[in-house]
């Protein structure tokens, strides 16, 4: 029964559905592990560091616990097509979710941007999977007139039935915490969805009284794609300026646009959050330090643990501190970031390189 077997839909009195089991397209998303990860706990200066590893997902990614509620969503309305833009993993998860439901997905990603393990995957699942000349900004630009103008129904974060998966998150740690509110829970920051769910899971929870406090949350954005950062750093005033060109070899998170940042921002004050940067060395060296717990994720899941170093550092969170961080995306969507970076090739393409300035090399290993 789709609705016991789901990590998501096991919580479905907490979402927002009516809708018989025959609509429910699941592969049985969520039910994702929290490992605890010793050393790269040493290696953020805090004395322990549990994991939460959303990369085990059917898709090797945290968008199958969205992508499940907002296919249920799309059949509810009849849709016949299915579309977003992408950095790679939401395309992944659409076209699998709309393989399954028999509804046709349509893909837009920023052509050679993305790892090309995602992209063999909406290929693979069939979707029809477009190119274009240009960023995620652009392309997500694109598919939200796109989706206005036509049929297709619009399956990014920036619609709210994928966010109601991806809350459930916040409900599946903490049922395997037996309900011990963290101190920080962290994440890394792309379009900005994943930080908002998160916060409207925990502030659910809260408000029916199954837990006593909010965690604070931490949003983790790469330097050069790294719009939230800046408005807070400018002040927090007026809307969010984009960075018109977004670069970093965590091609999730290369987004300058995002889409969420009002929620992300709300989440933020509901949970007294706060929102770090870290660089392309940093994001690197953590993913190596998390490969050597035998943990092994995309980079961007990694900017999680260099935001940590850096929050301890500044001494925003404690060493003693309670702490989770959320793994975004499997080791596997991105193999060439990682077989680059151990054979000391990562900062040598010269496309990227006037891009990127940390080009010290790999860890050390101590
Ligand atoms: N980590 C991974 C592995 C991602 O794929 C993404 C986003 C994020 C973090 C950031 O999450 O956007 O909710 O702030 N990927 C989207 C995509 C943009 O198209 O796959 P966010």
């Amino acid at each position: 029964h789709p609705h016991d077997t789901s990590g998501v839909w096991r919580f479905r009195e907490l979402l927002p559905f009516v809708t018989s089991p025959a609509q429910i397209v699941t592969l049985g998303e969520g039910n994702t592990p929290v490992w605890d990860a010793p050393r790269s706990a040493g290696y953020a200066g805090l004395k322990r560091l549990a994991v939460k590893h959303q990369g085990l997902n059917p898709t090797g990614s945290f968008k199958d616990n969205g992508m499940t509620t907002g296919m249920a969503q799309a059949r509810r309305l009849g849709a016949r097509a299915v579309a977003c833009a992408s950095t790679g993993n939401t395309s992944a998860s659409l076209a699998a979710y709309a393989a399954r439901a028999g509804v046709h997905g349509i893909v837009f990603i920023p052509g050679g941007r993305i790892a090309y393990g995602k992209l063999a995957q909406s290929l693979d699942y069939g979707a029809v999977t477009l190119q274009i000349e240009g960023n995620f900004d652009d392309a997500m630009r694109l598919v939200r007139e796109l989706a206005r103008t036509t049929p297709l129904y619009l399956l990014n974060s920036v619609n709210p039935f994928r966010l109601e998966g991806q809350k459930t998150i916040a409900f599946e740690l903490l049922q395997q915490r037996r309900w011990r509110v963290p101190d920080w829970v962290v994440v890394p920051g792309g379009n900005l969805g994943n930080v908002s769910a998160l916060g409207k899971g925990f502030k659910e929870l809260h408000n029916l009284g199954l837990i006593a406090r909010l965690p604070r949350l931490a949003v983790v954005q790469a330097e050069g794609a790294a719009p939230l950062a800046q408005w807070y750093a400018a002040g927090q005033t007026g809307n969010l300026a984009p960075v018109a060109r977004p670069k970093t070899l965590a091609t999730a998170i290369q987004i300058g646009n995002p889409v969420s940042w009002l929620k992300a921002v709300r989440a933020l004050e509901w949970t007294n959050g706060v929102c770090a940067v870290v660089s392309e060395q940093e994001i690197a060296d953590a993913k190596a330090m998390l490969g050597r717990d035998g943990i092994g994720c995309e980079p961007a899941s990694a900017a999680t643990v260099a935001g940590l170093r850096r929050l301890v550092s500044e001494r925003v969170v404690d060493p003693d501190a309670d702490v989770v961080a959320i793994l975004t995306g499997n080791a596997l969507k991105d193999p060439d970031f990682t077989v680059q970076y151990h054979t000391g090739q990562l900062y040598t393409d010269a496309e990227r390189e006037t891009h990127l300035t940390h080009a010290e090399g790999k860890l050390v290993p101590t």
